[in-house]
């Protein structure tokens, strides 16, 4: 077993999706396990704290419950002697993919799969990544975003100013959220209060956005400085519109892989898609959202997630299907790219502290 490379698979999470992480992580061990992949199974539980590695494959192999952590376990101390190439952070939403938890990795010295700090902090807070995204001139649609002291002290100023720049329906959701938490879709201005109310529960900062009537249309991202676009896959919802009771509780909703589209339409995701993975300065992996409005035939990005859901029927790893990459090399290629990105920065850190010793020196 020489040249294995032991993988440290971080799941679980105070989120929201901490059911949807454990799926996940379940799908990729299952896959990725190899002569060439240990899989080390680290489960944070919903109490925020780690459990021991006993635990956490329990929690994959058996499903047991993962509600507290272990007091006297530290993924730190852990981790020095474990002999870890390289971390997979599987944790989607808040404190998973909002950077806290690639930050924590990187300050204990482990390599890590994915998007580092800086791009999944601007990727997880809407207002942020739409900055990025209009900095790089990529198609949105308009949008008001109102924080939470201007909506407590000028309630009638940011209603005017929402009421001015946006038709109905408006979309209201908070900033930082995900799987649909949070997100209410405003028929009339009577209803606005509510829905931002409503949202500033799960963050300080809403967006409220013009609604349209679209297709939505994902398409996977992988790489590091040549990032490539699979092909788009179609969403069909169960519901009014992809909400949470869609997503994880009524399972209704379809996906269509490939989308139905013209050629000149996908190539257009595609590059649009891969656009969006630069301009939040992503690394390994993301899933883009679009919508494509109807009638018009008008695309806008709707969002990018640096930790898209990853069993073996969610879209990112389908899309990869699709366009003829299967799911034990998707995972294989994005452990290899991980290594590669967390080497050529460790290899930086390492030449500026060369220089600062040499300027040292110098002085
Ligand atoms: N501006 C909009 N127009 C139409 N539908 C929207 C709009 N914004 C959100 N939605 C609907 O709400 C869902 C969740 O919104 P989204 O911004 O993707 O939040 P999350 O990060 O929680 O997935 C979308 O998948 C879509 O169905
Ligand atoms: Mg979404």
């Amino acid at each position: 077993m020489a040249n294995t490379l032991r993988v440290v698979l971080v799941f679980g999470g105070r989120s929201a999706e901490h059911d949807v992480s454990i799926l996940s992580a379940r799908s990729v061990a299952a896959a990725a396990s190899s002569d060439r992949v240990e899989i080390v199974p680290m489960c944070m539980a919903k109490d925020g704290r780690f459990m021991t590695v006993e635990r956490s494959a329990a929690v994959l192999a058996r499903g047991e419950a993962s509600d507290r952590g272990d007091d006297d376990f530290s993924f730190e101390v852990w981790s020095r002697t474990a002999d870890v190439d390289v971390a997979f952070p599987l944790i989607h939403g808040t404190g998973g993919e909002d950077g806290a938890l690639q930050g924590y990795l990187e300050t204990i010295g482990l390599p890590c799969i994915g998007s580092g700090v800086t791009a999944s902090a601007v990727g997880m807070d809407k207002v942020h990544m739409k900055q990025a995204f209009a900095a790089a001139k990529l198609p949105m649609v308009d949008f008001v975003p109102v924080a939470e002291n201007e909506w407590r002290n000028e309630r009638e100023r940011v209603t005017r100013s929402v009421v001015n720049a946006l038709r109905l329906p408006y979309f209201v959701k908070p900033a930082n959220s995900g799987s649909s938490v949070g997100v209410t879709k405003v028929k009339s201005d009577a209803d606005l209060a509510k829905a931002v109310e409503f949202a500033l529960r799960f963050d300080d900062k809403v967006l409220v956005e013009r609604g349209i009537d679209a297709r939505e249309i994902e398409v996977s991202v992988l790489g590091n400085d040549q990032p490539q676009a699979s092909l788009p896959g179609e969403i069909l919802a169960g519901r009014e519109f992809y909400d949470y009771e869609d997503k994880y509780i009524e399972n209704k909703s379809q996906l269509v892989i490939p989308a139905k589209l013209p050629k000149e339409k996908t190539d257009e995701l595609r590059r649009i898609a891969v656009a969006a993975f630069r301009a939040v300065g992503a690394s390994g992996f993301a899933r883009v959202d679009f919508f494509l409005e109807r009638g018009t035939n008008r695309l806008f990005l709707n969002e990018i997630n640096t930790i898209p859901g990853f069993t073996n029927i969610s879209m990112y790893p389908k899309l990869w299907e699709a366009t003829e990459l299967k799911y034990s090399r998707l995972i294989e290629k994005l452990i290899e790219l991980g290594i590669e990105h967390s080497r050529r920065r460790a290899d930086r850190l390492k030449g500026a502290m060369e220089w600062l010793e040499g300027e040292k020196r110098l002085s």
